[in-house]
């Protein structure tokens, strides 16, 4: 690390940091000089991860916890702030994507995607705001996909608990603009990592199979990229992927050719 890196004295909090986006987002962090604190529910890849950072890694702070279970968060929030004195950047990555029909879904799997990625996810935000505005400024991040901007096969909580992000955030946005908070969502199409090995079928099982379309997606390290300069551009939306992005353009420019063909697409 450098003092010239662009995060040089920044302090950022990213979620979902023990594999895919949220690691190779950590690597860059660190290498353009802040301090991140990382966090998942898998303590082992956390460790593999600030071990992974070198030298850099006296700047990894690690911080567990399931966003299924957020009752503790404040104090964890808490202590972060009395350590590190303020939050700059609150990455929300964390998140678990599905593989089940609508009719063979139970509602409870349904509330536990939703659990995962919009209510572990807000009850982050909400903790890590109220410092935010207290100290004036901060970037709030929130990932959500190209199936957070339509509905899609195989995906309907999925889908959901994406879109659900996006009025929380632009909310988030519109209230505190006035505090200097920032606010981007993170639109990923097809990024090469576990994301389709872990995401649940009706039984709320784990798949265990690497979808077609999702090998052929875009590196981890290029979305980090990607991601990180649009953070620096202030950009409310950022769209990472390849030419599945489309679908995103057609949705809105063209929705009936969207609903006949976006149940043929392979799977992201
Ligand atoms: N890859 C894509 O093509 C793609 C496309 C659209 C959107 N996205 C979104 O991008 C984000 C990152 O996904 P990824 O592709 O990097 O997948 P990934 O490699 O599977 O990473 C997901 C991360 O989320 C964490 N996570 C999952 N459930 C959790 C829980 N209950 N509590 C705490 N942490 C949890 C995982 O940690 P644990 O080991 O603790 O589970 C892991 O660190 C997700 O929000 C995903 O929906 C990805």
């Amino acid at each position: 690390m450098s003092q010239n890196g662009i995060m040089y004295g920044k302090t950022a909090w990213i979620t979902g940091a023990s594999s895919g986006i949220g690691e190779a987002l950590v690597y860059q962090f660190v290498k353009e000089g802040a301090t991140v604190i990382i966090s998942s529910n898998d303590i082992q890849g956390l460790r593999r991860v600030k071990a992974a950072c070198g030298s850099g890694s006296s700047r990894v702070i690690i911080a567990p916890f399931d966003l299924a279970d957020t009752s503790d968060i404040t104090a964890l929030v808490d202590e972060q702030i009395k350590n590190l004195g303020k939050i700059d950047y609150l990455l929300n990555i964390g998140g678990i994507s599905q593989r089940s029909r609508v009719e063979e879904t139970p509602l409870w799997l349904d509330r536990k995607i939703f659990e995962i990625n919009y209510f572990g996810t807000i009850a982050l935000t909400k903790a890590v705001l109220i410092h935010m505005i207290k100290q004036r400024s901060g970037h709030l991040v929130a990932t959500s996909s190209i199936s957070g901007r339509f509905g899609f096969p195989l995906r309907s909580g999925y889908s959901a608990s994406k879109q659900a992000l996006h009025g929380f955030f632009e909310t988030v946005f519109l209230e505190n603009k006035k505090h200097n908070i920032r606010v981007s969502v993170i639109i990923p199409g097809r990024v090469r990592t576990n994301i389709s090995l872990h995401a649940l079928n009706a039984e709320g099982k784990e798949t265990g199979q690497m979808d077609e379309g999702l090998a052929g997606g875009i590196s981890p390290e290029k979305a980090a990229l990607i991601i990180i300069k649009g953070i620096m551009n202030n950009k409310k939306e950022i769209l990472v992927g390849g030419k599945e992005l489309l679908l995103l353009h057609i949705r809105r420019l063209c929705p009936w050719l969207f609903f006949r063909i976006a149940d043929k697409v392979k799977p992201t």
